[in-house]
């Protein structure tokens, strides 16, 4: 099922998510709508708060070239799906402009580690590790933000910011 998102400024994108102790049937169809929301909005990555959830967990699913056109596709069995995750090592820094469904046609550039280290749980509980210096490290650092409350437009320059703030609010009226 398709969920609404959870759009900035709404006040829920600040809570700080919980845990996740118990991997049960309620938790795979968070998952499985957290898909759906996701490539309903034509998202990449996607964390439980802007569904309203406040767990620790996100999802991502980067675009691979489709092999009957020349578009992109975003199967569901390449969907990464990090419970719980911890990061167990950043390395090395780079620029990456990202964008977020919570804060719909917004680019920026935003300082990022080039590499990280995460452990985390699958859908099962099951314990994994993954690392990437690429797309899926910026993903895995942008979406992890949300767990703790954060955004990346709080990462930009104070002018940015600024400028950013006014814009919106100007879209929004
Ligand atoms: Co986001």
């Amino acid at each position: 099922m398709v969920r609404d998102i959870v759009i900035y400024p709404d006040k829920r994108l600040k809570q700080i998510s919980k845990e996740v102790v118990v991997f049960d049937e309620k938790l795979h169809s968070l998952l499985d709508d957290m898909y759906e929301t996701m490539i309903a909005k034509n998202g990449v990555g996607l964390a439980s708060i802007q569904i309203g959830v406040a767990l620790r967990v996100f999802i991502i699913n980067v675009p691979v070239d489709d092999e009957f056109s020349d578009r992109t596709v975003q199967p569901k069995e390449n969907t990464l799906e990090f419970i719980n995750p911890i990061f167990i090592e950043k390395n090395g820094l780079t620029k990456f402009q990202e964008g977020c469904l919570s804060v719909p046609s917004v680019y920026e550039d935003v300082d990022r580690f080039e590499y990280v280290k995460v452990s985390y749980q699958d859908r099962f509980g099951v314990k994994h590790i993954i690392e990437d210096d690429e797309f899926l490290s910026i993903a895995m650092q942008h979406e992890n933000d949300h767990l703790d409350g954060k955004l990346f437009i709080e990462k930009l320059s104070f002018m940015k910011r600024k400028k950013f703030e006014k814009e919106w609010k100007k879209r929004n009226l």
